[in-house]
């Protein structure tokens, strides 16, 4: 991410790159209806690279916001006309008016914002027959629904660079509840949609957006890198099958922060690859860093780690949590077959409001791909620190189960202070194969924490290189509404 200085020569050529594209775009737009009032209403949105200079809206390709009309064809034009400019002038953007625009799936283009108005609301298809099927993942080697390939994404990107989708809190609907009856009922033919699924890509802002009932995960970066999803609002119902919130998945240099999330599954769950798919893939999730979330999540974890971690899952950084109403906290869920590692994860200042698990390991995950998974393929789990946490009206304060014969070694709980609930199990942690320290932690852990007095848990001083990458407020002046 080697932005620009501000050098005279620099400044002389972007002058003379905007001119050029405010010709090729004066271009561009002959031919096209030309609204008669320009409203020049401004907007702001921040990039995580260059402000784009060449924009267009979604109705200059025949969009119509009416709830009923398809813009599949509007999106895919759109795209693949402010694509051609890649990165010259700092790309493009399509700007999304006020409108409920009912879309298929679409491609993003390198080089590309997406800006979605405040009043704009991308509606998904509920037609089946729209969603193309794709490839499964490498590292899954099926889908996580059903066998073979999957439903592409709503938004959907690979091979990409510099890449914003962003809005004033604009709205991205998945209208799900047809696809999670149909998960229920077992009647899918493949694996159900995401909304945003980004692959294979280097340089992703996601940001000052809402996306509501996704048909199964909503955020889905994978084999992807520099990645910061900011100011992100995720509701669905508590009840709705698998609707994690952010799944970072072999991923690495990634940052999260400032995200209100509601879900039918884990707030956050950290991947990377799914038994003998992920161990052959061998991509982890690394250098990952999650500042300022919100989570209600009552039936799953505010920060999964797994269950799907064969490619390894290594240096989180979570802090600033605050958690209502939810299953567990940070949870690593991992097993037999699933290989990898879960190590150098550090947690700090988490506020928690009725749990049933304030902490809680699982080391018989289950839930293999098929039959071919090896029985030798054992996870690594180390070197696991929480830190400066509350939580109060807790069912049982941890659970903690590792494997037998394999360890989860150097766990270490410092400065936490759990309130049971009134319902409280009497045995209040449960710790097998596991080892580690504690220190100021009240209820009073397992013996096989025991107390090293004073010793705070680690967390490290150093920031991720993603922690540096600051962003830029740049304007939009809508021309056309
Ligand atoms: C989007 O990209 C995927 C993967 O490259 C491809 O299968 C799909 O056909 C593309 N969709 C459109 C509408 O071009
Ligand atoms: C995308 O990148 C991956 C990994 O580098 C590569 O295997 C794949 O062929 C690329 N796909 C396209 C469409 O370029
Ligand atoms: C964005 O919209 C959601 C849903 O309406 C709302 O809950 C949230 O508070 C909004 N966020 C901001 C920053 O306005
Ligand atoms: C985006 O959201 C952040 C909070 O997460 C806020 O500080 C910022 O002003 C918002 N930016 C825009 C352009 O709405
Ligand atoms: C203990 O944790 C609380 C937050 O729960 C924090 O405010 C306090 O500073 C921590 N104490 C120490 C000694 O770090
Ligand atoms: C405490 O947790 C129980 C569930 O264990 C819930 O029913 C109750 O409403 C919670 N009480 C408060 C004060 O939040
Ligand atoms: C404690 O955990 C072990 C291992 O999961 C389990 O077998 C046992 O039943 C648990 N004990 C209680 C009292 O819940």
């Amino acid at each position: 991410m080697n932005l620009l200085k501000n050098h005279p020569i620099l400044n002389v050529m972007k002058v003379f790159l905007i001119v050029v594209l405010s010709l090729l775009s004066i271009q561009n737009v002959n031919g096209r209806k030309h609204h008669k009032h320009h409203h020049g209403q401004i907007f702001e949105y921040s990039a995580i690279s260059c402000c784009r200079t060449h924009t267009a809206s979604l109705t200059d390709f025949g969009g119509v916001g009416d709830g009923v009309t398809s813009n599949t064809k509007a999106f895919q034009a759109a795209i693949g006309h402010l694509g051609q400019f890649g990165s010259y002038g700092g790309g493009s953007l399509l700007y999304v008016p006020p409108g409920k625009w009912l879309t298929g799936s679409f491609n993003l283009t390198s080089y590309f914002t997406l800006f979605l108005h405040q009043d704009a609301v991308l509606l998904a298809t509920q037609d089946e027959n729209e969603w193309a099927v794709i490839d499964p993942l490498p590292s899954y080697g099926r889908g996580r629904d059903a066998d073979g390939g999957r439903y592409i994404s709503l938004i959907f990107g690979t091979n990409l660079t510099d890449v914003v989708i962003t809005g004033n809190n604009g709205t991205i609907d998945g209208q799900g509840a047809p696809w999670w009856d149909k998960f229920h009922k077992g009647e899918l033919k493949y694996t159900r949609p995401y909304l945003l699924e980004i692959m294979y890509s280097t340089n992703i802002q996601i940001s000052n957006l809402t996306f509501i009932n996704s048909p199964s995960w909503n955020v889905h970066p994978i084999y992807s890198s520099n990645i910061i999803i900011q100011g992100i609002t995720i509701l669905a119902p508590v009840r709705s099958p698998n609707t994690d919130g952010i799944n970072p998945d072999s991923c690495t240099n990634t940052r999260i922060e400032d995200c209100y999330i509601v879900s039918g599954d884990d707030c956050v769950a950290v991947k990377s690859g799914w038994d003998e798919y992920g161990i052959a893939f061998g991509m982890p999730t690394k250098q990952l860093v999650i500042k300022r979330l919100t989570c209600i999540s009552p039936t799953s974890a505010v920060i999964a780690l797994g269950s799907e971690m064969s490619g390894g899952i290594q240096d989180v950084r979570a802090e600033d949590i605050i958690a209502i109403n939810s299953e567990s906290g940070v949870r690593i869920k991992t097993g037999v077959g699933r290989g990898g590692f879960v190590k150098d994860i550090y947690v700090k200042g988490f506020t928690m409001k009725t749990m049933t698990w304030a902490f809680w390991m699982t080391g018989n995950y289950g839930s293999h791909p098929d039959d071919k998974w090896d029985p030798n393929a054992i996870p690594i789990i180390q070197n696991i620190n929480y830190r400066d946490m509350v939580a109060e009206n807790v069912t049982m304060a941890g659970r903690l189960e590792g494997i037998a014969g394999d360890p989860f070694t150097g766990i270490c709980i410092s400065n936490v202070t759990i309130e049971m609930s009134k319902f409280a199990k009497k045995l209040k942690w449960n710790c097998t194969n596991v080892e580690g320290i504690s220190s100021d932690v009240t209820p009073q852990p397992c013996a096989a924490l025991p107390v090293q007095g004073g010793k705070a848990c680690d967390f490290p001083q150093d920031k991720l290189p993603i922690e540096d990458v600051k962003v830029q407020l740049c304007s939009y002046k809508a021309n056309y509404m």
